[in-house]
């Protein structure tokens, strides 16, 4: 129940090197964003929702790559009380507004991401691919909720890639993989991953940043919480793809390109 949960209160600022380097390289990690204690409140509601979903999915061996890689259940704010207080933390979009360097931020939406025991990698992909966000001002925070060793690890990132906008119009799957992969090969990225992870810690990268995440190997359950926010301000862009009808009408009501978007379903969070 959402009075007994500690309040994720705003911290003072990140350290003006860590927003330069965002900038420059379109991610971070902020070590021990919510403490263990914190982690703990929020786990077994956050836990129940996507274990309560988890059937609708089918066997692992079943489901295609992206299906393989985790168990995605979005919008668990809107449903739960205590998801709410989580995805809707000054805390937690303070940092984004400060990476952004921006006043302020809306929320796009929050998604689990739980890679479970055997799951797969995540493929290749731009996040931003999906998003009918006319700005480049856009960020995930991805939290894990346990601690993730080392041989399961975190996401690994194209340093700068953020900067380059669309490298391709692939969405997430085994032809995205093989593209950036490719690209990878001929153009000698730069990667950075930030390894293992204590629940609390939190990366954030901007929606642009070519991203992927290692299978998981472990018996364990790899419980990540993601939310995705965006500038104050921002407009709806062109529909150019599929997938962006889809999240103009799941995740901006509609809202007509051009339009600013302040709807209900996108609440200001920070400032608060
Ligand atoms: C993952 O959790 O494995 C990937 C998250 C992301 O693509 O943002
Ligand atoms: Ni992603």
């Amino acid at each position: 129940m959402a009075h007994t949960l500690p309040p994720l209160d705003p911290r003072p600022d990140l350290p003006a090197d860590q927003v330069r380097d965002f900038a420059r390289d379109g991610h971070t990690v902020v070590r021990g964003l919510a403490t263990p204690e914190e982690v703990a409140a929020f786990l077994p509601p956050i836990d129940a929702m996507v274990r309560k979903v988890a059937p609708h999915f089918g066997a692992l061996e079943s489901r295609d790559t992206y299906g393989k890689a985790f168990l995605q259940v979005p919008n668990l704010c809107m449903h739960d009380d205590a998801a709410r207080a989580f995805s809707f933390a000054p805390r937690f979009a303070k940092v984004a507004a400060e990476l952004l360097q921006v006043d302020g931020v809306r929320l796009y939406h929050d998604q689990a991401l739980f890679k479970e025991p055997g799951g797969g990698h995540t493929p290749w992909h731009q996040d931003q691919n999906y998003w009918p966000l006319a700005t480049d001002r856009t960020i995930t925070m991805w939290m894990p909720l346990v601690d993730i060793p080392e041989h399961v690890g975190s996401m690994t990132f194209v340093d700068g890639s953020h900067l380059r906008r669309a490298m391709g119009d692939w969405i997430i799957g085994d032809e995205s993989e093989a593209a950036y992969e490719s690209m990878r090969h001929e153009q000698g990225f730069r990667t950075t991953t930030y390894g293992a992870m204590k629940a609390g810690d939190a990366t954030f990268h901007a929606g642009w940043t070519l991203h992927r995440a290692p299978a998981n190997p472990t018996g364990m359950m790899r419980a990540v919480m993601t939310i995705i926010l965006f500038a104050d301000g921002t407009r709806v862009a062109p529909i150019e793809a599929p997938q962006q009808a889809f999240d103009q009408q799941i995740w901006l009501a509609g809202a007509e390109p051009g339009t600013v978007i302040d709807g209900p379903g996108n609440p200001l969070l920070w400032p608060v």
